[in-house]
């Protein structure tokens, strides 16, 4: 797909879409009014005779206006002027991606970023069309031995601006959203993989591809052996019980000066969670393929930073494992130690994400990281607690939090912040081990988050639990490819 911005009037456009929007009820954008204006007053016409009153969601399309240069001209309805919010501005994009994609029209000029979003510029607004759009023609199912093909894919697309708007914003605009939907559409992939293709071993893999593919991204995988000797006890007892080796893949992008300390994102890559002994039940249970999504995320992120060639230097780190039943496997009971020296008796087998990531998380040490972020899908108490709108943010530092929140906020990709007060570190206690691997019934998001608070002591760190964002179940079931642009604005933010 390719993304151009112009400016001027809708009816010279010469292309199979102009997209328009109509606010409720029956009242013409700016870019509306021309082209009725040229066209004779046929969309007064539509609107008059009732086919459309610019509700939120409303489309028509209508072909071979007379008076325009297009072939055909989509009117979208934007709900009333009022109500009109950025993630309302985000849905209209998406809605008029599929409208199009299905309509036969090989290019469009969509007219969308004219309109006034609150508290948003054009850069925002165009950032926004193009990821959207991306987002919402993406297709997964390379599983399929048939593909279904579309017959007329959109191929291109002009984002119109109004001469007021700074050409210059916007040509950023367009890099970096393409950017972030690349590093997007890599984490939905990654995610939508079956676990017996998407292994701890083709993780690796990927992120060597990408160490490949850009001049400024490099990787180092390091097998059982090596994180034996690094006295890894707590991720190896996960991986004990499956036959696929697990790996600790570190990837980093060099973007800024030497002596620049790095920002670590460390993504829990559980290709596949069974529960291990603690076994899970089995509806649904094929959805914990998603439980790499951190992983995918991480790797994501790598991505647009290197398509970006951000000036900032970002290691990603991901522990990758399986966690299934086996005669050799991890019992309730058992009692390992960390990386860290700490003793862990382990409770439940099926809380294993948290054993595999404090032993990456002390990993970082090595980094002398500037912040270190991780995003995992931990528990089944945040889909409770916050359902699939907003990931957990848990941290011991105040600046980085409010800094993930306002990234959040501003792309859309939000999180939401629960304490990470000591009250609830009693839990953890343990009669045997220097602490339990879980915290029992109440607050589990917390507890989860206490366990690895207690392995990043020496830096600033936030955790992100993704696990009601990471991916959607039922009829659209798939990853979302959240937190990457969460992270990714995170990082531009630091860089700009
Ligand atoms: N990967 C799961 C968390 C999860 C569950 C994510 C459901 C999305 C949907 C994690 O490894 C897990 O099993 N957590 C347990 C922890 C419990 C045993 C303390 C959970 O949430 O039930
Ligand atoms: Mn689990
Ligand atoms: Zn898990």
């Amino acid at each position: 797909m390719q993304f151009s911005i112009k400016s001027g009037n809708p009816d010279k456009q010469k292309t199979g879409c102009v997209i328009l929007g109509v606010f409720e009820s029956k009242k013409l954008s700016p870019a509306a009014s021309l082209f009725d204006e040229a066209t004779d007053g046929l969309l007064s016409d539509i609107l008059r005779r009732g086919d459309m009153n610019g509700e939120f969601g409303q489309t028509l399309i209508m072909h071979s206006p007379a008076g325009a240069a297009c072939e055909r001209v989509l009117l979208a309805g934007c709900g009333k002027e009022s109500e009109f919010s950025p993630k309302r501005y985000c849905e209209l994009n998406a809605r008029a991606a599929c409208v199009i994609n299905e309509s036969g029209a090989r290019d469009a000029a969509s007219y969308l970023p004219e309109l006034e979003v609150k508290d948003r510029d054009s850069y925002w607004k165009v950032r926004q069309s193009v990821e959207c759009t991306l987002h919402a023609l993406y297709r997964t199912g390379k599983q399929k031995s048939r593909q279904k093909k579309e017959s007329r894919p959109l191929k291109k697309m002009i984002l119109a601006l109004s001469d007021t708007d700074s050409p210059k914003e916007a040509e950023t605009a367009l890099k970096d959203g393409q950017a972030i939907a690349k590093g997007v559409s890599l984490a939905r992939e990654l995610g939508n993989l079956p676990a017996n293709i998407c292994t701890p071993g083709y993780l690796a893999k990927e992120a060597r591809a990408l160490g490949r593919k850009y001049k400024s991204v490099s990787v180092t995988v390091h097998d059982e052996a090596a994180m034996k000797k690094m006295g890894m006890g707590s991720l190896l007892s996960v991986a004990r019980g499956s036959r696929e080796p697990a790996k600790l893949i570190s990837i980093k992008h060099s973007g800024g000066k030497k002596s620049d300390k790095p920002v670590v994102l460390v993504g829990k890559g559980v290709t596949f969670d069974s529960g291990g002994i603690s076994i899970k039940p089995s509806a649904a249970m094929d959805e914990m393929k998603f439980d790499m999504c951190g992983a995918a995320s991480v790797l994501g992120t790598l991505k647009t930073c290197a398509e970006l060639d951000l000036p900032i230097n970002v290691t990603g780190v991901i522990p990758a494992t399986e966690n299934l039943p086996d005669g050799n496997a991890s019992k309730p009971g058992d009692i390992v130690t960390s990386m860290s020296g700490q003793t862990i008796e382990i409770l439940n087998t099926d809380a294993e994400g948290r054993l595999i990531l404090c032993d990456a998380l002390t990993y970082c040490e090595r980094f002398k990281p500037k912040v270190v972020v991780d995003i995992a899908t931990l528990t089944g108490a945040c889909v409770i607690a916050l359902g699939g709108n907003a990931a957990g943010l848990l941290g011991n530092d105040d600046e980085l939090v409010k800094d993930l929140l306002e990234a959040g906020q501003y792309s859309g990709d939000r999180a939401w912040q629960l304490p990470l007060w000591d009250d609830y570190q009693s839990q953890l206690d343990s009669n045997f081990a220097d602490m339990a691997n879980i915290g029992g019934r109440e607050a589990g998001t917390i507890t989860a988050a206490c366990f690895l608070s207690r392995f990043t002591k020496d830096y600033k760190w936030a955790h992100l639990d993704i696990a009601g964002v990471a991916w959607k179940g039922g009829k659209e079931k798939g990853g979302t490819g959240r937190p990457v642009s969460l992270l990714s604005q995170y990082l531009l933010d630091q860089c700009r």
